[in-house]
């Protein structure tokens, strides 16, 4: 299958069904290296050495056996997303890696996607275990790329992002995405973490545009321990994001098809999106506290009602309840929570009797503070609980130093714990809204209970840092949010943080006093349409949405969707994104500190039966003037429409088209 034996060795080429990018495979001493062209222009070489075992011969130095090639086109239903369907088509080779001397083949699966490439190692597993030390997988850009990255930290995902040339990218995070001068658009990204540990990229030393594979290691050293009896190893998949610019980019779904589709003889039609408020932002703002403490205390019955209520009359379909049960004043302390006893002044099972009543879910909540071990020993009970109370969806929590000493947040054991707490949710037809986890690899093709993902410096760092900026939310959808589901929390229409402002009581050392949103109230309302989660929050409190003129829009913003097209978007500048529900269109935009005007085309349903355009006024700025904003209806006969959106604006325009 080798096109042709040269000094360089043996050469492979095949192409992504519609011939867009290609992967031309060099095969020497047993280490393919693959350089990728999209529309004829070489955007990166990879080079795939294997993993490195302990007490197995180095990667290097082998051949490379026997290729065998195969092709998939099929059209996946999707049980809800960003689309109703996805297309699911690659060409696929593997090739066997030989080692001289040793019996043990292992095998490079490569797949050309239209969307990407990727690309993964089977090793055969066997009675005894195996430890694995290392990836030896490099990616090879070119020194005049640039890039958006943020800096690997193995104990969290909450930072900010850097846009600047490749050289200064040393230890990066993925999704790590690269910009080329000539428009095209890539992230590395990984799929399918499964009993391994996620991955970072570090850049060489000598070498600029040169990144080498890091597994993020646990406590002893070692990246994956791999069981007794395994009978093979698989590693994840590794990612090549690809899209002809930014827009093309933030619309891949490659992460979540590289998992596998959910096991057939299980039922999943209990799992639904949703959207919810809850007892959450109060406590960030310091109004009241997660803690028991006689007097401040935010999880009541009393105030439970009252967000029911408020979700019932605005067909908010859940609350969330944090701080409800004992534990908050041991934060930190081992098996601190026990995750079944309430505080006394919350009653939990007349709140769920009551939400019940009024057709309101409840999502429970289990804060671990990092002691994911106590959370193991309780969760059959903790599950058990919920579910006797017909509670149906938990969000879950990790912040605190992961246990034991010396284990990272995202190393193999949280992605086991991760693993661990789905299944079992499973089996109590209970649905995951997962903080501070592992980077989503798209698990959720495979367990579609396992709704959405914090892993990002979402909303909560405006409450009591000195917050995000209007650049981070427009550099997310091309970082982060292409390794799946984002629970970002939008959604503040008091963005100035005014509401019962000197009552607040400053609890997080990073306060400065100073903390607001740093955008319009129209940016807010379009990112439950810009930031895709099938658990979306409505995250501000009852009392500021009980009369804003937004309340009744956002509150119906879908939590799945039919199609999703990307408008126009450029990295950390701006970005329009187009969902359609059924036959209605929300077509949502944000901006960074920069007024803009976008044309945007609308989708062809000319002539609609009512265009609402929900904007930034002539006075808006996210700063000055970020309270402003203008509800116009618009003629349902235009084909296009210019907005304009104000410095950190935005906007939503609602298009309904006729039945
Ligand atoms: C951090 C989570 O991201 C946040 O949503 C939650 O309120 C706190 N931890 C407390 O559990
Ligand atoms: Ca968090």
């Amino acid at each position: 299958m080798f096109l042709s034996a040269s000094a360089e060795g043996d050469t492979l080429l095949f192409f992504s069904p519609s011939q867009k990018i290609s992967a031309k495979v060099i095969c020497l001493k047993g280490t393919p290296s693959v350089q990728i062209e999209y529309a004829d222009e070489v955007i990166t070489t990879l080079s795939c050495g294997g993993l490195k075992i302990r007490g197995w011969p180095v990667a290097a130095g082998g051949s490379c056996g026997r290729t065998t090639r195969h092709s998939v086109s099929s059209l996946v239903k999707v049980p809800y997303g960003p689309a109703a369907f996805v297309q699911d088509a690659f060409n696929e080779v593997t090739i066997e890696l030989i080692k001289e001397g040793f019996q043990d083949t292992a095998i490079l699966k490569m797949r050309l996607y239209d969307a990407g490439f990727a690309f993964r190692y089977v090793y055969p597993g066997g009675d005894s275990g195996m430890l694995v030390d290392a990836e030896v997988n490099d990616f090879r850009f070119s020194d005049q790329d640039s890039c958006v990255w943020s800096w690997a930290d193995y104990q969290t995902l909450e930072k900010t992002y850097y846009q600047t040339s490749i050289a200064k990218a040393e230890h990066v995070s993925l999704p790590f995405t690269v910009q080329k001068n000539s428009g095209i658009h890539v992230a590395v990204a990984e799929a399918s973490v499964i009993n391994y540990t996620t991955s970072t990229l570090r850049q060489d030393a000598s070498v600029r545009g040169l990144f080498h594979w890091n597994l993020v290691p646990a406590a002893d050293g070692s990246a994956v321990h791999v069981y007794d009896n395994t009978d093979s190893l698989k590693t994840p998949w590794r990612v090549l994001l690809v899209g002809k610019d930014a827009a093309e980019l933030a619309n891949n779904q490659l992460v979540w098809l590289l998992n596998d589709p959910p096991a057939v003889d299980q039922d999943w039609s209990w799992v639904h999106p949703i959207n919810y408020c809850g007892i959450w932002w109060e406590m960030h703002l310091g109004l009241s506290g997660w803690q028991f403490d006689g007097g401040r205390h935010g999880a009541t019955t009393v105030n439970a009602k009252k967000y029911i209520d408020f979700a019932a009359a605005n067909g908010i379909l859940g609350v969330l309840i944090e701080g409800w049960n004992t534990g908050w004043e041991k934060w930190g302390a081992k098996n601190a929570f026990d995750f079944i006893t309430p505080y006394p002044d919350f009653d939990l099972a007349e709140v769920a009797r009551y939400a019940h009543s009024k057709g309101v879910e409840l999502i429970g909540h289990h804060e671990t503070g990092g002691d994911w071990i106590h959370y193991e020993e309780m969760l059959d009970s903790a599950f058990a609980l919920y579910a006797s109370l017909g509670i149906h969806y938990v969000k879950t929590g990790y912040a605190g130093p992961m246990q034991p000493d010396g284990e990272s947040h995202h190393g193999q054991m949280k992605v086991e714990h991760l693993q661990h707490i789905v299944e079992t949710a499973a089996k109590y037809k209970i649905m995951i809204d997962a903080h501070e986890p592992v980077m989503p690899s798209g698990l959720s093709r495979t367990w579609p209970n396992l709704m959405t993902f914090e892993a990002v410096r979402g909303m909560e760092w405006n409450a009591w840092s000195e917050g995000n900026s209007p650049s981070h939310n427009c550099i997310l959808p091309f970082t982060r949010a292409l390794a799946g589901p984002m629970d970002y929390t939008p959604g503040i229409l008091d963005v100035e943080l005014n509401y019962r402002r000197s009552d607040r009581i400053r609890w997080n050392g990073l306060d400065k006093g100073e903390s607001r949103i740093h955008t319009t109230v129209s940016h807010q309302l379009a990112l439950p349409v810009v930031f895709y989660s099938p658990m979306q929050m409505m995250a501000d409190l009852p009392e500021n949405y009980s009369t804003h003129p937004y309340t009744p829009v956002l509150s119906r913003i879908p939590v799945s969707w039919d199609e999703t097209r990307v408008l126009l978007a450029e990295i950390g500048e701006y970005i329009v994104v187009a969902r359609r529900s059924g036959r209605i269109w929300y077509i949502a935009g944000i901006t960074n500190e920069v007024s803009r005007t976008l044309k945007i085309q609308l989708p062809a349903n000319v002539p609609f039966e009512s265009l609402v355009l929900y904007h930034d006024a002539p006075e808006s700025h996210f700063m000055k003037q970020p309270a402003s904003f203008l509800i116009d209806s618009l003629s349902a006969s235009q084909t296009d429409c210019s907005i304009e959106l104000a410095p950190g604006g935005g906007f939503l325009l609602v298009a309904k088209a006729i039945p």
